[in-house]
């Protein structure tokens, strides 16, 4: 099975952090109001590590939908959605979606991690191959892994490496290419042009996780496959709702035959409850607003996005290779990185910190998470924090 626990070395870190007082993860939040959270811990922050890129988690249209579900259906539905049902909102969300991506079908599951779980466990089978971009989500893997094919991944973007792993697999009965559309730690894209012709050239299946660009990247926000012009090109789009969408919920849209196969062979959709009413709600609610004011939201993202990352190259900043509203500050090391974030906490400011096994060893960083909601004065107290910042702890 997929590990994430390397050594007792990387348990003790966060316990030796925690005793320290030093542990910057699962704040205890007692409020979020306009872009700031309070915390026990740490009191009021300015939230600079979301993924609430539109601001929509906090949208009042967004908000009376999810309450008028409550009143029409209650806090849950039967049993498992297959066998008990699912109701008109979510009937309509799955019809939404395809409608959205112009594809025959669609399917929703509870979380972004119950979709690709399975989708990738339906995909393929001991006769396939599932060939993974190494920073692929973790639940791309653990789908993969249920599937029972060879599993076979190549360095991040590394396309020279796909080839070759591609050319090695012509034997299988099937080829299948997974990547993240935009990648969670680094911020930036798949090279899906090149991916898509090389699907072409090896007769290969295409998996696209549109996770972190579902409402962010294209003309529509539907993603990094938008963005290439390649829609038509994927033959499976997964996404999830946790993020520009501000609910909560996973989606695979494609084909009639795989959904029916997930909605009966899948065990993330068979074996577990999908969305609540309540969720299932909110998420509709929101592809609806983001259909009337999604381009107007995603202009001042991207406004914030890039000034953000000129400001942090004008200073001096690496910003790695993003190329969204992800911004990766690379400190190294985890302790420093948490030393970093915490102090950064106390001034005011809240940021992802991310460590391994997020991200690779020695590749600790803080993750800021822009929105179209932060103004361009909140933009500026961020640069100025982590100049501070690095001048304090020399990153
Ligand atoms: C690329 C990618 N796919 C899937 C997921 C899982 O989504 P969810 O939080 O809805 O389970 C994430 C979550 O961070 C992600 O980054």
């Amino acid at each position: 099975m997929v590990k994430t626990i390397d050594s007792r070395h990387e348990l003790d870190k966060f316990g030796q952090w925690k005793e320290e007082g030093r542990y910057p993860y699962l704040p205890t939040i007692t409020k979020t109001n306009d872009n700031y959270v309070t915390t026990l811990e740490n009191g009021k922050m300015l939230m600079f590590g979301s993924c609430d890129y539109l601001g929509l988690s906090q949208n009042a249209y967004i908000k009376n939908k999810s309450i008028e579900a409550i009143q029409n259906f209650g806090t849950n539905t039967y049993g498992a959605q297959i066998f008990c049902g699912h109701t008109t909102i979510h009937k309509e969300l799955e019809n939404k979606l395809a409608f959205l991506f112009d594809k025959p079908s669609a399917v929703i599951f509870p979380s972004g991690m119950a979709a690709n779980i399975g989708v990738l466990s339906v995909l393929a089978t001991s006769e396939d191959v599932i060939i993974n971009d190494r920073f692929n989500h973790i639940s791309i893997f653990m789908g993969a892994e249920l599937s029972g094919a060879q599993l076979r991944s190549y360095p991040h973007n590394n396309l020279k490496k796909l080839e070759s792993i591609l050319q090695q697999s012509l034997d299988k009965q099937k080829r299948i290419i997974v990547v993240d559309g935009l990648f969670s730690a680094d911020g930036d894209y798949a090279p899906l042009d090149e991916i898509c012709k090389l699907a072409k050239m090896y007769n290969a299946m295409l998996v696209v996780d549109e996770a972190h660009s579902f409402g962010v990247v294209g003309p529509k926000g539907l993603g990094v496959a938008e963005h290439f012009n390649l829609i038509d090109e994927v033959d499976v789009i997964v996404g999830t709702m946790s993020k520009a969408v501000g609910s909560v919920g996973g989606f695979v849209v494609t084909n009639s035959e795989i959904v029916q196969k997930i909605r009966h062979y899948a065990p993330s959709y068979t074996s577990s409850r999908g969305s609540v009413p309540a969720v299932a709600a909110a998420s509709l609610a929101s592809l609806e607003y983001m259909e009337k004011e999604g381009r107007k939201l995603r202009e001042k993202l991207w406004i914030n996005t890039q000034y953000v990352i000129d400001q942090l190259h004008t200073h001096g900043f690496s910003t790695m290779n993003t190329c969204s509203p992800i911004i990766p500050i690379l400190i190294g090391d985890d302790d420093k990185t948490v030393n970093v974030a915490n102090w950064l906490m106390k001034q005011g400011l809240f940021t992802a910190t991310m460590v391994s096994p997020a991200v690779p060893s020695n590749k600790g960083r803080l993750r800021i998470g822009i929105t179209s909601t932060h103004s361009i004065e909140e933009c500026k107290q961020v640069i100025n924090l982590l100049q501070k910042a690095r001048d304090i702890y020399e990153f």
